[in-house]
This record gives structure tokens, C-alpha cells and sequence, in this order.
């Protein structure tokens, strides 16, 4: 009534809509000046405020898990090579072995024939047909890899395998499709005599791509063949060292300052006879008995053994720590009074790592081919087993032992030395970390109050899991973030930090393995979890300069930020980078103010924002979309005589100012600019 007398000749149904658009816009400018929180941080660049950061500070941690070695970064094709998975029994299980052609024409079994001592078993394949009795092609066995083999156009596979038979053998070995119908690479081993065995060495090049493809041996001639260590490796791997080249790229581009090997649970095995025994994983490759991953529940080879994780680790540029079993596996123990084998054995494992090449043991590394010590400087005694009774008895002798001969070694104890002092000598103690994101978030604060003198903490595994994570989510990845950024402001207390686990197999069915995991990936293919894009925005912190900062703000519980110095390895440039997480559902206005810092220096032209964020704090990536939750990089703004930049919901920021100066201290300050008044 009151709008009809105002508008004179609007007719209601006008009033109303005119009513309603007014309504709705000053709803929208309401919504968003109030979803908008301010924040000021304040970023000490003056050179009395600055720590070192270490230079392992942030690194991977490599478990064989979730098919992560055996089927992942190592490049064998062939799965289960030496027909050992089903164990010394006769028949055994050959999985994932097939046979081609039906039992009336072609009988598998396994036996003990081996010509290697360390690994009996061996296959015998008993063909009944002959000539054109056989089905064309032959009749055989077949192995399709790791849930499919990558087989790729114009690539060489090199296809090494033992074989004997008493009769002249005529056998056919392809790479096919997976149903066997369409062939990439083929060849005919034909041989008079191979009746004690021999060690056959084929090259295959593929004329097609196919991701799931399967390795064959075939033949129509009747009579016994045994097969023993098939491999199929492509000689287009990293250095030509066994590393698949995409997934090893991934690592590298993390900038790893260590590689912790080779577990996690899998050093510790379920039963002690699974765990990890690192002299079974070296020498010759045809040697190694492999053994059964029970904890994840599936076999390795082992030809991503105690030596390549070494070379992988000196390939990285990273530091190798290698956890040795501490005489626990998740169901038995190794009492103290018979520990003293396997002190032995940690210690021959240094030996073999950094021994002079005529030890004993470093002469077999100088035999595999590293004349030079590799440069081990950690180790850690155990995985998670301070709550055994026992583990402090066995590890002070490991211990000893240890510091006896390798006085330089850092010793990283499992017990947990953030909240009291250790009761044992340690240079290190490991810390885990699995927790929802909100926990995640607030434990960035976890080393505030933490002794300053004693051993440091080496946060080995730390990731948000479970629902809050899912397969990896944005979530779980700014969480991250904010825990991170508490350990860089604690680097007097935290040395090495590692997300884990690092790879995930996407075979992996969904009741076995761990989730989320950095690297998800299938036999040609990978992606980075939004956990992964967030590591990279730490990449440059190993050995950088901390600065102090201070972030004022009405939103504190949901803001964390950090500013270094670092030099660009790349342009040799200096930049000051400074990372906010902004963990809150608003988006938040940031001013940023220097001390010690003549902004005049910065060269605007290549100062770069780079966000991490997405619309839904629940995204994921995957095969179909890998980098919908990934860095965005965009030019930073200038402003008058500071920084002002807007920090989206859920995001991880960097702010990446080129500053034009040799050194720091050559730095002077010129704009000592306080905003705290303003907000
Ligand atoms: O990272 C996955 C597993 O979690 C590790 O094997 C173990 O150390 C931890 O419990």
C-alpha cells in the first residue's frame, strides 16, 4: 500500500519485484564485506631475526606399499620373476602367471630345479601337443605384469630369462594385448641345446602401444621347458638405474632433502621370517629370494633392493635413512639376550652402504657397480615399536654398536622425545602423525613448547587421513600446510619432516593398502594428490633462511603463515617467499609489512602469487582430471609502498618476491610500514 502511494503508477506485481531485487542486493553486499576477514603480517627481514633452516628439512618417505616399488617406481614389467610367490611347496601358486592352451595340451607346475641356491623354485611347463596338433601360436604360460604391462611404440624391452629343456626347444616370446590377440614384438628363440640352464637375453621392440599388455611364451614343440627369473625391463628408465621415469620425475620435482627406506611397517614385516632382511636384496638380481610384503599383503622380487634404494636416494640428492628392523615385527620379538645377529647385521648394512670397497661387504656393493661409499649418514632402529617391552634393551645395544664403529651416524630412536626427554641416547627421535584435518591444522603449534636442547624430532610419516582425506583432498592438503608451516617456525626442534605414504599403486584394491597417498598412478599414468602440490610449495625451504613474522588477525585459529629467504638453484636469483594458509571458509584480505626490506629492490615483474585452492575443500584429483586441485601462478600486484593480497578460503599461498640484491644484509631498510592500526 505504502509503495503504491510512493511509485504512483507501478502496478503491485512491479512493486514486489522491485521489493525483492533490493532486497536480494543489499543481501549480496552484506554477505560479502562480511565473509571478508582482514589480516596483517608482519615479516621481520632484518638479519638479527633469522634461523637456518636444516637442509634435509623437508624430504619422502619410501614405503614398498601399496605396490609402490614392485609394480611402481621399479621398472620390472614381469611380476613375480623367479615363480617364488607361492613359497617352497610343489605344485605352487604361480600367480599372476596364466597358462595358454587347455590341460589336455599343456600341464604347469612348479619344482625345485633352480640353479640358484637362494631360490629354488623353479616352473616346468610339460607341452603335450606337437606341430599342428598344438592351436596356432602354440600353446604356454603368460604373465600380464602388475595389472597390465605399459608396452609403448617404438621403446625397447629387454626381455632376460633362464631356461632349460632336454630336447632342442623352439619357443616363441611376445608382448601382446592382454587377451593375447594382437601382437606388439615378437621373436623365436630356437636352440639345439640347452639342456643345462642358460641364461637367454632377448630385445624387443614394440610396433604399438598398449598400457595393458602381457609378456608370452609360447610353443607348438612337445616336451619339457623350465623357466626360472623372467624379467622384462624397458631400457628407457632413469639413468638406465631400474626407475620408472615419470614417477621417479615426480619425486625429484619435490626436491626431496632425504628418502626414508624402505618402511613403515614393511621394515617390520608381520612375522619377523617377512621383514625386511636387507641381504637378501642385494647382489646379482637373479639371486634374491624375494620375500612376502605380508604387513600390505603381496610379494616383491625384491629388485628394488637395499642397493638401488641407495642409488635412488644418491640419484634424488637426497639423504638416505634406512630403518632396519629393531627385532620386532607387528607379531614376535627378538628378546635382548639374542639380539646380538642382528646388531650384526645393521652393522654389515653400514658396511655395504659407506664401507671402503674392500670390506666385505662394501666389495659387494663395489661389485654391483658403486665403487664409492653412498653417503649414509641416518638410521633409525625400528618402526613405530617403543611401546615393546624389549625395544629400549635392544636398542641401546644397536646403538652402541653403532656409535662404536660409525661414531658420525645419527641414530633416530622410536620413541617419542616431544613432550619429555628421551630416557636413552637418540640424535633423533621418529614422530607419526595420522590425524583429521582439524587436528592436523592446530598441530603446527605441537613443537612450540618442546625442550630446545636434546634430539630433534624427525616427523618420518605425517598426513590427515580418513574421511577428512579421503582419497587425498584439498583438506587434508592445507591442513598439511598449516602443520608444516609450524615446523619451519620449529626447525631448532624438527629436522626432517615426510608425508607418507608416497605412492599409491590405483590398483591397489580398495580393502588392502593406505589412503591417501602423495602419488597415485597405474602402469603408464600418475597424478599428484592435492597433498603433493602442497609439498612442492616447501620445496625450496631445505637449507633457507627462517624469518620472523608475526600475523595479526581476528581470525588466528584459522591463519598460518611463514616467510624465508631462499636463493633459486634455477636463476640464482634471491627471493623472500611467503607462505599463508588460510584455513578458514572466508577469504581473507592480507597486508604484509616489512622490516629490514627496501621494497624499491623487488622486481614486480617476476614476483609471483601461487595458490592452492579449489570450490570444494572435498575435491580430489584423478586419472580423468590430475590437476584440478594444483598450483595457479599469477603476477603479484604492485601496491604503493606495500603488499595486499587476497587469500581465498581454503588455500595455501606463496608469495614469491625476486629481490634484487646479492645478500641479505646488503639490504636496507627503507619502509618500516606498520599496518596494525588499519585493520
Ligand atoms: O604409512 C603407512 C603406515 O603407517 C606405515 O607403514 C606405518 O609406519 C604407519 O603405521
Amino acid at each position: 500500500m505504502f509503495l503504491k502511494q510512493v511509485m504512483g503508477s507501478f502496478n503491485e506485481v512491479q512493486a514486489l519485484i522491485l521489493l525483492l531485487l533490493i532486497g536480494f542486493s543489499s543481501f549480496i553486499k552484506c554477505t560479502s564485506t562480511l565473509g571478508d576477514t582482514n589480516a596483517l603480517l608482519h615479516v621481520n627481514a632484518s638479519q638479527g631475526s633469522t634461523k637456518n633452516l636444516p637442509q634435509n628439512l623437508f624430504g619422502v618417505s619410501f614405503e614398498e606399499i601399496n605396490n609402490a616399488g614392485a609394480g611402481g617406481l621399479w621398472a620390472e614389467l614381469v611380476s613375480n620373476r623367479g615363480f617364488e610367490s607361492g613359497g617352497l611347496h610343489s605344485p605352487a601358486l604361480i600367480e599372476p602367471w596364466s597358462v595358454i592352451g587347455g590341460y589336455s595340451l599343456v600341464r604347469v607346475t612348479t619344482d625345485f630345479s633352480s640353479c640358484f641356491k637362494r631360490n629354488a623354485v623353479a616352473l616346468q611347463m610339460e607341452v603335450l601337443c606337437d606341430s599342428n596338433a598344438c592351436p596356432a601360436g602354440g600353446v604356454g604360460v603368460y604373465n600380464p605384469g602388475y595389472w597390465g604391462m605399459n608396452i609403448e611404440q617404438g621403446k625397447t624391452y629387454k626381455l632376460v630369462m633362464y631356461i632349460r629343456s632336454l630336447k632342442p626347444i623352439d619357443l616363441t616370446v611376445s608382448l601382446t594385448n592382454s587377451t593375447g590377440g594382437k601382437t606388439l614384438a615378437t621373436t623365436n628363440i630356437i636352440a639345439a641345446d640347452v639342456s643345462n640352464w642358460t641364461k637367454v637375453e632377448i630385445s624387443l621392440k614394440a610396433n604399438a602401444t598398449n598400457h595393458n599388455s602381457r609378456l608370452e611364451l609360447k610353443t607348438n614343440r612337445k616336451g619339457i621347458i623350465w623357466f626360472d627369473q623372467v624379467s622384462l625391463m624397458p631400457t628407457d628408465t632413469y639413468k638406465g638405474h631400474g626407475f620408472r621415469k615419470d614417477l621417479f620425475k615426480m619425486v625429484a620435482d619435490l626436491k626431496p632433502g632425504f628418502i626414508r627406506f624402505p618402511g613403515g611397517s614393511f621394515a617390520e614385516g608381520k612375522s619377523l621370517m617377512n621383514a625386511y632382511w636387507w641381504k637378501d636384496t642385494v647382489g646379482r638380481w637373479e639371486e634374491r629370494p624375494g620375500h612376502m610384503n605380508d604387513v600390505w599383503a603381496y610379494w616383491t622380487d625384491d629388485g628394488l633392493g637395499f642397493f638401488e634404494f641407495l642409488q635412488l636416494a644418491e640419484d634424488l640428492n637426497a639423504s638416505p635413512i634406512w630403518v632396519f628392523n629393531s627385532g620386532f615385527s607387528q607379531e614376535q620379538a627378538v628378546d635382548p639376550s639374542n639380539i646380538k645377529p642382528l646388531v650384526q647385521d645393521a652393522l654389515d648394512g653400514i658396511e655395504f652402504a659407506r664401507g671402503d670397497p674392500n670390506s666385505t661387504w662394501g666389495s659387494l656393493r663395489a661389485n654391483m657397480g658403486h665403487v664409492e661409499p653412498f653417503n649414509l649418514k641416518h638410521v633409525a632402529i625400528g618402526n613405530q615399536d617403543c611401546w615393546r617391552g624389549g625395544y629400549r634393551a635392544n636398542y641401546l645395544k644397536f646403538y652402541a654398536a653403532i656409535k662404536e664403529a660409525y661414531p658420525d651416524i645419527k641414530v633416530i630412536s622410536n620413541c617419542d622425545g616431544s613432550n619429555a626427554q628421551l630416557d636413552h641416547p637418540a640424535e633423533l627421535y621418529d614422530y607419526h602423525l595420522y590425524v583429521n584435518a582439524k587436528t592436523m591444522f592446530s598441530m603446527a603449534h605441537k613443537f612450540d613448547h618442546t625442550s630446545r636442547t636434546g634430539p630433534k624430532a624427525f616427523v618420518s610419516e605425517y598426513a590427515v587421513t580418513w574421511d577428512d582425506a579421503r582419497l587425498g583432498n584439498l583438506l587434508a592438503a592445507i591442513a598439511e600446510a598449516g602443520f608444516l608451516i609450524g615446523v619451519e617456525k620449529n626447525c631448532d626442534v624438527v629436522d626432517m619432516a615426510s608425508n607418507a605414504p608416497l605412492f599409491l599403486n590405483a590398483n591397489t584394491p580398495s580393502n588392502k593398502g593406505f589412503r591417501p597417498d602423495a602419488i597415485v598412478f597405474d602402469s603408464y599414468q600418475a597424478y599428484g594428490t592435492p597433498s603433493y602440490w602442497m609439498q612442492q610449495f616447501f620445496s625450496m625451504s631445505n637449507g633457507a633462511t627462517l624469518l620472523d613474522s608475526t600475523l595479526q588477525t581476528d581470525s588466528s585459529n584459522s591463519l598460518m603463515a611463514s616467510a624465508i629467504w631462499f636463493q633459486n638453484p634455477v636463476d640464482k636469483k634471491n627471493y623472500l617467499r611467503v607462505k599463508v594458509v588460510n584455513y578458514g571458509s572466508n577469504k581473507v584480505n592480507l597486508k604484509i609489512s616489512f622490516e629490514g626490506l627496501d621494497l624499491g629492490l623487488i622486481d614486480y615483474s617476476k614476483s609471483t602469487q601461487t595458490v592452492l585452492s579449489s570450490t570444494n575443500v572435498k575435491d580430489e584429483n584423478s586419472f580423468q582430471n590430475p590437476t584440478k586441485v594444483s598450483p595457479v601462478k599469477s603476477l603479484l600486484k604492485k601496491g604503493k609502498n606495500d603488499l595486499n593480497v587476497t587469500l581465498p578460503s581454503n588455500s595455501l599461498s606463496s608469495l614469491d618476491l625476486l629481490v634484487l640484491s646479492q645478500n641479505i644484509a646488503l639490504i636496507n631498510t627503507k619502509y618500516d610500514m606498520s599496518y596494525a592500526s588499519s585493520i
